[in-house]
């Protein structure tokens, strides 16, 4: 894969990430009025998650099956092979999953959480602790579905929403030791490192600490799974931050990396792709274990609940994420935007990591108690203000514990993903620009309170409203400083 990544310098002196392809195919996008997005607001239940694109401006709810897809892989997938089994397109996936993530057994799966679900029924049983650098909702859900339970043992550094460590989600070693001292290596299934830490913003571990929680689970005979859904940028920004590696290429580091691991699974729609997931292994017995259950809970081993169509987007993808160029993109952009913020004294978790920019709702909404969802309320009220839509990842994305208590987030993040190659510098701009007024106009926001809450991942059809008419007020000072403007 031919290395294109040099760093492009502007005559300004300005610091741009620059487009490193062409728009071919877009989509028409519509800014409704205020009004319209306050009735929009309340038909969703002040819930991000409910509302409807045709409401939405820019959508950075997630970036998961939203990246753009590139010209090679449409058209691979107009050559797929149809079949229930023995599908050619198979065995190309097969071929990419051996070649840039290095491991020989794949298992297909219709997505990431699809994936916990097969290693977590094979390997998790009452009882279990699944050790962590930070969960993931999907993830834990999971776990404590098979009567599991997790600990997360990130450093304390992790934790700083304003920082300039380059690796916040490295796991800590002296925590993970003790961790397994005390609960018994017998009742640790495996052990998990989720590369670029999703729920603390995106942030990255490095191959130092990586190689470290590969000693203790060798010391203490446990397995080591790596959730590699945001592998592609983990690995660019070990690039771009560990001295060993700032010469090495992506293929390298990346099989650095999958290598420490017996098993790696990952989302597709946001590793290489737009849709599906895989399980991959060096571990035959590993393998045959976990194989059985595919055609159990997805579907053929040659299709695992994904079109054909699909899986070869994601053998095309996986060989694209090689690509400096095309990965770079991203994360240049969401440090473009976070850097912007932060100079404007905006509180977002610094450094700049993958995924998204993650505004601090902890501190913009200080006003706001935990127990009305400061996150959440951001959310909505960013929403409100630009038509942009962003996720909650807070309190209301946390679980009640066993007892049904409330069990409150250590961050209160608005998450404002920037898929790949999706949206344009103007289009940031514009963020830049509604943030910056909210953040001035902040006293201005409520809280939220449920009315609908679902048992489990509440946090996706759950029914919120605010504690009083402070989106109304919110809407009327917009207009007064707005006009008529969309
Ligand atoms: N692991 C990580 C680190 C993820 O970010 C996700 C999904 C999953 C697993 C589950 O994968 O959605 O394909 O079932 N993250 C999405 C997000 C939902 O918006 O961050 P999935």
């Amino acid at each position: 894969m031919e290395n294109t990544n040099k760093t492009i310098k502007f005559h300004s002196g300005e610091n741009i990430p620059l487009e490193l392809h062409k728009v071919r195919i877009v989509q028409k996008l519509h800014l409704v009025p205020i009004e319209r997005r306050l009735e929009a607001l309340n038909e969703a239940g002040f819930n991000t998650f409910r509302l409807d694109t045709k409401d939405v401006f820019l959508d950075m709810l997630t970036d998961s099956g939203t990246n753009a897809m590139s010209d090679h892989q449409l058209g691979a997938m107009m050559i797929a092979d149809d079949a229930y089994a023995g599908s050619q397109s198979f065995v190309r996936y097969q071929k990419a999953v051996e070649e840039v993530l290095g491991k020989k057994y794949l298992l297909p799966v219709h997505q990431g959480r699809a994936a916990e679900n097969i290693i977590n029924h094979a390997f998790v049983r009452k009882g279990h602790l699944v050790p962590m650098n930070y969960h993931f909702t999907t993830a834990m859900a999971h776990i404590t579905q098979y009567g599991g339970n997790i600990e997360e043992l990130l450093y304390d550094e992790a934790y700083v929403i304003s920082s300039k460590h380059p690796f916040k989600g490295n796991m800590n070693i002296e925590k993970l030791e003790a961790c397994i001292l005390r609960h018994g290596a017998e009742n640790i299934p495996y052990i998990r490192m989720e590369a670029s830490t999703n729920l603390i913003g995106g942030q990255p571990f490095s191959i130092a600490n990586f190689r470290d929680v590969r000693a203790i689970a060798d010391k203490y005979n446990i397995r080591l799974v790596l959730d590699a859904s945001l592998l592609g940028e983990n690995a660019w920004l070990v690039k771009q931050r560990e001295e060993e590696f700032k010469n090495s290429s992506m293929k390298e580091i990346i099989q650095t990396m999958t290598g420490l691991a017996d098993l790696v699974y990952f989302s597709a729609r946001k590793l290489s792709s737009a849709r599906g997931g895989g399980i991959c292994t060096d571990n035959k017995a590993i393998f045959k274990e976990l194989q059985p259950l595919i055609p159990l809970f997805e579907g053929f081993l040659t299709y695992g609940g994904m079109s054909v169509r699909e899986v070869e987007a994601i053998a095309v993808g996986l060989y694209e994420t090689l690509d400096e160029s095309m990965i770079c993109q991203s994360p240049q952009f969401i440090e473009y935007l976070v850097n912007a913020l932060d100079s404007k004294g905006i509180p977002v978790v610094t450094p700049a990591g993958v995924l998204g920019c993650h505004v601090d709702a902890m501190r913009v909404c200080a006003h706001i108690p935990q127990t009305e969802y400061p996150a959440g309320a951001l959310a909505a009220a960013f929403f409100l203000i630009s038509g942009i839509r962003g996720m909650e990842r807070g309190s209301v994305s946390n679980q009640r514990d066993e007892e049904g208590n409330e069990t409150y987030a250590d961050m209160e993040l608005l998450r404002l993903a920037v898929p790949r190659r999706v949206f344009t510098l103007s289009q940031i701009k514009y963020v830049e620009d509604r943030m910056t007024w909210l953040y001035e106009n902040r006293h201005l926001i409520g809280g939220l309170k449920f009315v609908d809450e679902p048992p489990v991942l509440r946090f996706f059809m759950g029914g919120l409203a605010p504690v009083n008419d402070w989106p109304e007020k919110l809407m009327a000072k917009f207009r007064e400083d707005f006009g008529d403007s969309l």
